[in-house]
């Protein structure tokens, strides 16, 4: 079994960052999955002291080096090539900066009530991808720090791993592509 098989071939690696695999040992998808959720936990405690403002591109750049870089050579840079799903590699930067400009603004004249903010933010970043692999996982945690900013609880996003294939994940994924229409209802009623 090949441990870089996606489970629904969403964000396939390129050869180049399959090499990037820092970990010689890791045999198999589980221990891929262990590694880079011990790297989350990680993570977690450094944003426990992060005084930082997270609506920008060097902390979006920071905390995916932090979630994943013991794992992988190119955590905290951006995709250099074309995905089935995601914006041009050369429209990431543009498109996050437009993204970020959007969040402030909306924050700034309520244009949407806080937690829908959040569930905005998550699925605009996951449709831009900007990263090679970790875009579900971070854009899930950038939502959820906008709501603490907010100081409201973490979403709770379905209550259930969403990282493997499950019943969960499928109701997930078909929430963000009623969303890619522009309509969130379905993920805000996935999201709670
Ligand atoms: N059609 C889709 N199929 C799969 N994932 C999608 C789709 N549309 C959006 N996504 C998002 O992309 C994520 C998968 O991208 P990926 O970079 O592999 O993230 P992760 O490794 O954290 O799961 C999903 O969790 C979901 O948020
Ligand atoms: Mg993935």
């Amino acid at each position: 079994m090949n441990i870089f098989e996606t489970d629904d071939n969403s964000t396939p690696l390129t050869e180049e960052e399959k090499q990037g695999l820092k970990a010689g040992w890791i045999t198999n998808r589980s221990e891929l999955n262990e590694m880079e959720t011990a790297g989350i936990a990680e993570a977690e405690i450094w944003l426990m002291t992060n005084k930082k403002d997270i609506l920008s591109e060097s902390f979006l750049k920071t905390l995916h080096k932090k979630m994943f870089g013991e794992v992988w050579l190119w955590a905290g840079s951006f995709r250099t090539t074309e995905r089935n799903i995601g914006v041009a590699p050369y429209n990431i930067q543009p498109e996050l900066r437009k993204l970020f400009d959007d969040i402030k603004y909306w924050i700034e004249n309520n244009t949407y009530p806080q937690k829908e903010i959040a569930i905005r933010f998550h699925h605009r970043l996951v449709q831009i991808h900007p990263f090679p692999n970790g875009n579900g996982r971070i854009s899930r945690l950038m939502a959820d720090l906008l709501m603490r900013k907010f100081g409201l609880p973490d979403l709770n996003w379905g209550s259930g791993d969403l990282t493997e294939i499950s019943e969960l994940r499928k109701q997930y994924i078909d929430a963000l592509r009623v969303a890619d229409r522009g309509d969130y209802t379905a993920l805000i009623g996935f999201v709670k």
